[in-house]
């Protein structure tokens, strides 16, 4: 992902936003009283931007790879504290009442060392992360006329349903999990094309592909496959 501008993610990133609002609604906890909350790969901060009209008087954390995001984050956030840092590799030096997450797993290199890393720091870790089959019609637009693979990885592979489960089981993890799918609906896939670099996803900005996505005027339909997991140590 490469943003060059997080207020655009805040405008476009409308999915992301329902999403949010959805993961803080389904899996954070209702009743319990939180005070402390770490928001990882937090984005423009949907997901904390939620929780803040819930629990107002909790200390919140943000961190994001992206210095577009954390600039974002600063400006916006002036109480939070807000970390620039990959978060798979940070060190995050205590404990939080929630550890939540919209939205980014899927950028990572390995889930299930980031599941087993956060619950090191929080007996409730929250996230969601698109499956596989996301943006399924419009890959099939380049099937034998270009190597999308080149471009789209990691999207095209994120994980199953399957093997995101199959982690809990392997460590004996008490976990919620289930499937919501959004939609998207573009004029055609040019259009769809500038709403993923809208969003932060470069797509082949080379020529070859812009004539692609011109020369087809259908409408096409974004499909966005997002697993919501809570897990409770
Ligand atoms: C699709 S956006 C979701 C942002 C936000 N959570 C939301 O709800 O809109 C994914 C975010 O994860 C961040 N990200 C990706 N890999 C990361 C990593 N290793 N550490 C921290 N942030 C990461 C990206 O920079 C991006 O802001």
């Amino acid at each position: 992902m490469n943003f060059m501008d997080a207020n655009l993610y805040e405008v476009h990133a409308t999915v992301q936003r329902q999403c949010a609002i959805d993961l803080v609604n389904m899996c954070a906890p209702s009743t319990q009283q939180i005070s402390s909350v770490l928001d990882i790969g937090c984005g423009t901060g949907f997901v904390s931007r939620a929780l803040m009209t819930r629990f107002r008087h909790a200390n919140y954390t943000l961190c994001d790879i992206s210095p577009e995001m954390i600039r974002f984050c600063r400006n916006v956030y002036p109480n939070a504290q807000v970390l620039l840092c990959n978060a798979e590799e940070y060190a995050f030096g205590q404990r939080y009442d929630l550890v939540i997450s919209n939205l980014a797993a899927h950028w990572f290199r390995d889930v299930e060392a980031f599941v087993l890393k956060m619950l090191k720091h929080s007996g409730c870790v929250v996230f969601s992360t698109l499956l596989r089959g996301s943006f399924e019609s419009f890959f099939k637009l380049f099937e034998g006329t270009f190597p999308m693979d080149m471009y789209a990885a990691p999207m095209a592979t994120y994980a199953t349903r399957d093997e995101i489960s199959q982690i809990f089981d392997r460590h004996s993890l008490k976990a919620t999990v289930f499937e919501r799918d959004y939609e998207q609906k573009f004029a055609n896939p040019y259009m769809a094309a500038l709403h993923f670099r809208n969003i932060g996803i470069q797509f082949p900005g080379n020529l070859r592909n812009a004539f692609v996505f011109k020369a087809n005027s259908t409408p096409i339909t974004l499909e966005y496959k997002a697993l919501f997991v809570r897990v409770d140590a």
